[in-house]
């Protein structure tokens, strides 16, 4: 409904100087913390890169819906004094290598301030991101290994943000909110909950979570607001598995967001002055040009917004069900499948069958909740910075039950119902969610990989192992043995980093656990007030994390908690130990570090290696012009396109920079007031089918909030004419348009 022509992390603010709100009250100006904000551009490979989520071998990066970003805060006591830096990353999930990397640079720049207990690295769940940047093998399959350009634009992105954050420091005050979001998530495996027990259920009223924390940040100088964090669960799977552009989705949706004011104009002199404006043809520019035309500059901070992810392994964002693609019914209820088919039932989002709609609204619903809570947090937080963080190897933790009964966890393994996929992106034909046996043929197929051990078998139980993850070692582990956990404390608030995604059950059953053992162990430091949030996809990925009950379904959720069916008693002993730890003021073992597989990665994709236009034309020269219509004019809702000769986005990621621009005339100049970035502006990477050459399409969705006026549309790219050729940039701009 509303188009963002704001910094991305500026939204907020903006919503505050619309209505009008004044950030604090007079006489609190001196904050209780030192903090600092910062924001990158980590948006990866835009052509040829598979994405990271739905494991769907066809579904490489091709444009770019908007930018992606990492988002950081850091709180401290002092300058010198304790810390942490929570970092909301735009991507699938956090990365063992990515966290490896970054605290390496943090240790070259700042020594021991930041380490991996104190920095928390979160991903949004993203499922329209490039891929190819987690280091265990059964993530990297579909993107035919590591790639390299993936995991250096979110390595340095995640630097950059905590550097800006760390150079931000300064007094300031943080207040918490806490509110229930309507119609943004449902569960997509209510069969598998319902097998919790019924007094435990009926403690809840809903079979998701639907509470939001919001934190916000203000300045203690200026008493203005500098950032707003939120954790909230709900799968990033608005955008479906066959889209290729890359978004951020719903998360990334709420955090972009704004509005346009409308300008009336004499639409016939319009029309005749953009006649008169040819294509410009390509040019050349240099590499930081296109930042110049960036139409919200990374300034530095300001504000920073994020939108944090949670326990999100049984929520999703379809929230108007899942249905047959053949017959338009509602799927069989215990397996997601349709007549025993897994690959016809699918969920609808809100704009179905509009994906790009379903994920503008439930990032709007997150965003309005959000802005509330924003606009009505008054309850100050104060008290101690603490963290505890602790590896273990869930391997073989002996896990100690009620009532003495002693179990194991178990190594790395995924179920059948894995391969079934869910309805937000069906996986392989021939699985349903829920089997807890693999048939003669698959079984063969499995053991020519590895041969799950009896062990193993056994663990697993009741599910059937398909892939035992775990126990496969060539070229490289596949699957992670060694998980970090981690509790950050500010003030009342608690965040548990979660390296996977609890179910809603699992990650109640966690905060509940986490809570009891701090009141119990805290010498009143704890209380009933004590706020606990859990953030997932954090430091590394493990899947999912369902409880014991929910496993003996064997839906998708359970098929992919890895560990065996104490993997929940684990993750809750495990916790309880750090928790014990921060309530008594003592400290933990460190424990087994994770390995560092960057030097053994494969990487089979195949970068460009040099680009030429074809025989008579200039990159950046248009192949296809503005369309213009009948009218004269565009109206809203329109999509102006053009179709520029261009070299793939590969050879430059443009950071901080864009694809494309659309430009407005003011007077006789070209005013930038879209860019890649923006819902509205969609970047579309292409080959042509005769000539194999590359081709980047501008469309412009003409928003209900542009003003009447002059247009078109610029590219900016970059090429190579061999692999080892320095970089030529170029530009090139459509023909005039009127928007009326
Ligand atoms: C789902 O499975 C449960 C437990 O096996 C069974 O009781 C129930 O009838 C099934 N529901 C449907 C709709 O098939
Ligand atoms: C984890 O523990 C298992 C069982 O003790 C052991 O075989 C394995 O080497 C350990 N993994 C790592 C990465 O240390
Ligand atoms: C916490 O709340 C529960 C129920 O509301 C109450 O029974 C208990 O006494 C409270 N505990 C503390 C420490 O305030
Ligand atoms: C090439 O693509 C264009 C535009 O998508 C299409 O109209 C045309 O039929 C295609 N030509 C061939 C040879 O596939």
């Amino acid at each position: 409904m509303m188009e963002s022509i704001m910094n991305p992390h500026l939204h907020l603010l903006s919503l505050i100087v619309v209505v009008g709100f004044v950030c604090a009250k007079v006489g609190e100006a001196n904050g209780q913390y030192l903090i600092g904000v910062g924001s990158y551009d980590m948006t990866g490979p835009a052509a040829g890169v598979n994405m990271m989520g739905y494991a769907n071998l066809e579904q490489n990066s091709a444009g770019i819906h908007f930018r992606l970003r990492v988002r950081t805060f850091i709180v401290a006591e002092s300058s010198k004094g304790t810390r942490f830096a929570f970092v909301n990353l735009d991507a699938g999930m956090a990365s063992q290598l990515v966290t490896v990397k970054v605290l390496e640079k943090l240790k070259s720049r700042y020594g021991n301030l930041y380490t991996e207990e104190n920095v928390a690295i979160s991903g949004i769940h993203t499922h329209a991101g490039p891929g190819g940047y987690l280091q265990y093998l059964i993530y990297s399959i579909t993107s035919l290994g590591f790639v390299q350009q993936s995991f250096d634009a979110i390595v340095t992105a995640i630097e950059q943000s905590i550097v800006l954050a760390h150079n931000n420091l300064k007094p300031g005050s943080i207040s918490i909110n806490t509110g229930e979001v309507e119609n943004a998530g449902i569960n997509r495996s209510p069969s598998a909950y319902l097998l919790n027990p019924a007094e435990e259920r009926a403690r809840y009223s809903t079979n998701v979570d639907k509470e939001m924390t919001l934190l916000k940040f203000v300045d203690g100088a200026s008493e203005k607001s500098i950032g707003a964090f939120s954790w909230y669960a709900t799968h990033g799977t608005s955008m479906s598995r066959d889209n290729k552009l890359i978004s951020g989705d719903n998360k990334g949706a709420a955090a972009r967001r704004l509005k346009f004011s409308n300008l009336l104009t004499e639409i016939g002199t319009l029309i005749k002055k953009a006649q008169t404006i040819k294509a410009t043809g390509g040019t050349t520019c240099g590499k930081t040009t296109s930042q110049g035309f960036k139409v919200r500059k990374n300034d530095g901070s300001l504000f920073v917004g994020a939108f944090c992810q949670s326990n999100v392994g049984d929520v999703t964002p379809n929230v108007l069900g899942a249905f047959c693609t053949d017959s338009g019914k509602p799927c069989d209820f215990n397996h997601s499948s349709c007549h025993g088919n897994d690959l016809l039932c699918v969920g609808r989002g809100p704009g179905y069958p509009d994906e790009i709609l379903s994920t503008k609204i439930i990032g709007e619903r997150q965003f309005q909740k959000a802005s509330d809570l924003f606009m009505s947090a008054t309850e100050r937080l104060s008290g101690k910075i603490d963290y505890r963080h602790a590896y273990i190897n869930f391997t073989n933790i002996d896990v100690e039950l009620d009532g003495n009964n002693k179990v194991k966890t178990c190594p790395a393994a995924l179920g059948p119902g894995f391969a079934a996929g869910t309805t937000d992106g069906p996986g392989v034909f021939g699985f349903q969610q829920g089997d807890t046996e693999i048939n003669e043929l698959w079984k063969k197929l499995r053991d020519l990989l590895k041969k799950p051990s009896q062990y193993q078998e056994d663990c697993q139980k009741p599910k059937a192992v398909l892939l035992s993850s775990g126990e496969m070692f060539e070229p490289y582990a596949w699957a992670p043995a060694i998980l970090p956990i981690q509790i950050l404390r500010l003030g009342k608030l608690i965040i548990l980093s979660v390296p996977g995604e609890f179910t809603t059950m699992a990650g109640r059953r966690l905060r509940e656990a986490v809570k009891n053992t701090l009141i119990t162990n805290g010498n009143g430091e704890f209380g009933n007030d004590t706020h606990i949030v859990i953030a997932g996809l954090t430091n590394t990925y493990s899947q999912y994390i369902t409880t014991f009950e929910e496993y003996a379904h064997q839906r998708y959720e359970a098929a992919s908690t890895l560990y065996g069916p104490y993997t929940l008693s684990a993750y809750i002993q495990e916790f309880n130990e750090l928790a014990k730890a921060m309530a008594k003021g003592e400290q933990m073992m460190k424990g087994p570090s994770p390995p560092d597989l960057s030097s053994v990665q494969l990487s089979l994709l195949i970068n460009p290696t040099g680009d030429s236009p074809p025989p008579g034309v200039k990159f950046g020269d248009i192949k296809q012009d503005i369309n213009q219509p009948k009218t004269g004019s565009f109206q809203k809702g329109d999509k102006p396109s053009a179709t520029f000769w261009s070299a793939d986005p590969r050879y430059d990621l443009l950071t901080e920079g864009t694809y494309a621009v659309v430009e407005m005339l003011q007077g006789q100049q070209w005013i930038p007031v879209y860019d890649d970035d923006d819902f509205s502006l969609f970047f579309k990477w292409t080959l042509d089918n005769v000539t194999f050459n590359g081709l980047a399409t501008i469309e412009w969705e003409v928003p209900p909030q542009a003003s009447s006026g002059v247009y078109r549309l610029r590219h900016f790219g970059s090429s190579k004419k061999t692999k080892d050729s320095p970089n030529e940039y170029f530009t090139g701009a459509s023909s005039a348009f009127t928007v009326s």
